[in-house]
């Protein structure tokens, strides 16, 4: 079987049929990466190229972990050592590094919509690593393949993603992912953090009491305060959102049933979530970013014109 795309641009653009096949492979792969050798051949010859065009630890070290378990060969781009520090243009950059006959670009920008950009004017598969406050699609991905690992399913699931979801591509990609899987998906957050139409737009429900939402749900996505993206003030100071949105052990606690918890990284320790709980064996954020390994191997994999 094999994708109805040839890139990954967003979760928006899958099909549900694509979703499970994405973590059905998934999961032959984490069998895989259990096993004493880790390394397969499945994309031998196939050239990768990771252009980060922003910071990531996760993300960037998980694509370069799964393409090096699948054999790819790999370039590793950073635009702070690179010639874009000099002016060169996005598309001037990636013609340039395709000439040297790479065939898929895993990419990730401030831009929202950059890697849909690089998809109309190159031959090469695109796979976005994040643009913006559009989608990361990846990490919507192996949210997904978590809580399925977890709860055995997503129908029916319910899932609150908490905090700052405007500046948010991951909750965006959860959204649409859960959404398509008939999960139930509320957002939490101030109502400064949360857009006006979400609802209507989404179909997600809104809550603006943590408490509650967190009475209410099975897994708890807990998203960062993105400091880099508030070009205004839109919450009072750390300690206050802390105060009012923090998730913490107390709360947890105080609820009649064991939530699971959720962060895809990198956490604002004391903001949005409190230590206590962010290494507490309610949290499964090791075991997210373990599955990130797994999630792109698929993805790579599907998208490599060797799967079918
Ligand atoms: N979750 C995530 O995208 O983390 P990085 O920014 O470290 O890649």
């Amino acid at each position: 079987m094999s994708l109805s795309t040839r890139h990954l641009l967003g979760i928006k653009d899958l099909s549900i049929v694509d979703i499970s096949l994405i973590l059905k492979t998934a999961e032959q792969f984490k069998e895989v990466l259990q096993r004493p050798v880790k390394k397969v051949p499945s994309l031998r010859d196939v050239t990768i190229v990771n252009l980060f065009y922003e910071n990531s630890t996760r993300t960037r070290f998980s694509f370069e972990l799964a393409e090096k378990r699948l054999s790819a060969d790999t370039i590793n781009f950073a635009v702070s050592s690179s010639s874009a520090a000099k002016g060169e243009t996005l598309l001037d950059t990636v013609r340039n590094i395709l000439s040297m006959k790479v065939d898929m670009v895993v990419m990730r920008h401030s831009a929202s919509g950059a890697p849909h950009f690089l998809a109309k004017h190159i031959p090469a598969a695109i796979i976005n690593a994040g643009d913006g406050v559009n989608e990361h699609p990846t990490q919507g991905l192996l949210d997904a393949f978590s809580m399925k690992e977890k709860f055995g399913k997503l129908e029916g699931l319910k899932v609150a993603i908490i905090g700052d979801i405007l500046h948010s591509r991951v909750a965006m990609s959860n959204i649409y992912l859960l959404n398509k899987m008939g999960a139930k998906v509320t957002v939490c957050g101030p109502p400064t953090l949360i857009p006006k139409y979400i609802r209507e737009s989404f179909g997600v429900e809104v809550n603006y009491d943590l408490k509650e939402t967190l009475e209410w749900c099975d897994v708890a996505n807990v998203l960062r305060i993105q400091l880099e993206r508030q070009n205004q003030v839109l919450f009072s100071s750390l300690r206050e959102y802390n105060i009012a949105y923090g998730v913490k052990r107390k709360l947890l606690d105080n609820l009649n049933k064991e939530i699971v918890v959720m962060h895809p990284g990198p956490i604002n320790r004391g903001v949005e979530l409190d230590s206590d709980v962010a290494d507490s064996k309610q949290s499964i954020i090791l075991q997210q970013v373990e599955n990130g390994v797994a999630v792109r191997m698929a993805v790579l994999y599907l998208l490599s014109n060797r799967s079918g």
